[in-house]
């Protein structure tokens, strides 16, 4: 039996999944809200992780203690980084390393102390599930022109890779720049996925996450943020997320 958390740093982004579980039994831990009740016929507890890698980390810490879930999905926004990462388009993580975690000259650069390296991988399958799942909702073509012309956006594309986590908002072309620099794999920047992604590596849990691009994490970054997320990152993960537990069976 799974038992599947879906979390995300922005109540507009889970607006649309909440909606679905009208019967959600409501918890209250640690400050955080935990909706824990069925959707699209699987058994999932839904929360906001908050903002910035230790509010995620605790997050993360109480859906296993508490909640004993077996699986993990984040859903969320990101920078673009790297050049084909465009705004609108999703980018699945393969894997996570915290840009600002250095402890150098005691350990290199981005590892993190005592675990030997710096990327933590996500999981495979469940990765591998969530691509399918964003591939299928993308070439749908989920919204119409004026949404796409609104945002500046053309089709949107699914991509796999790094992405990058941060305790840091990127809103500028010089710090874009020098985090493309020093880690030119790197797809995307957020403030949460390393987090959560160290703490199901150290319980052994699956997890995936999922980034719509809002902004190319420079001096435009801010530029109707919530906008975006109301009316593509909501709609997209809402579709992605039900394109995916549907193929769970
Ligand atoms: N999430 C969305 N855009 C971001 C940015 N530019 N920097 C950090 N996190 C983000």
């Amino acid at each position: 039996m799974t038992r599947l958390a879906i979390v995300s740093a922005m109540r507009e982004e889970l607006a649309a999944v909440l909606a679905l579980m009208a019967d959600a039994q409501q918890y209250t831990v640690a400050g955080r809200e935990f909706a824990v009740g069925e959707l699209h016929g699987h058994e999932v507890v839904v929360v906001l992780s908050r903002i910035g890698k230790v509010a995620a980390a605790t997050t993360a810490t109480v859906l296993l203690e508490r909640f004993g879930v077996s699986h993990m999905l984040f859903t969320g926004l990101a920078g673009g980084l790297a050049t084909q990462a465009r705004v609108g388009d999703v980018v699945v993580a393969t894997e996570f390393l915290q840009h600002d975690m250095d402890a150098s000259p005691l350990f290199p650069t981005y590892e993190v102390p005592l675990y030997g390296f710096s990327n933590f991988k996500t999981d495979a399958a469940l990765t591998a599930e969530l691509e399918l799942a964003a591939q299928s909702v993308l070439q749908r073509g989920l919204l119409d022109a004026s949404t796409l012309h609104a945002f500046g956006m053309q089709q949107a594309q699914t991509h796999r890779g790094l992405v990058v986590s941060g305790d840091r908002f990127v809103a500028s072309s010089a710090e874009s720049r020098s985090l493309q620099n020093a880690l030119p794999q790197a797809l995307a920047v957020e403030m949460e996925g390393a987090a959560v992604a160290q703490v199901c590596h150290d319980y052994g849990v699956p997890f995936a996450a999922m980034r719509t691009i809002s902004d190319r994490a420079d001096d435009a970054a801010h530029a109707d943020f919530l906008k975006f997320v109301t009316q593509v990152a909501s709609r997209y993960s809402a579709a992605i997320l039900a394109q995916l537990l549907r193929a769970r069976g």
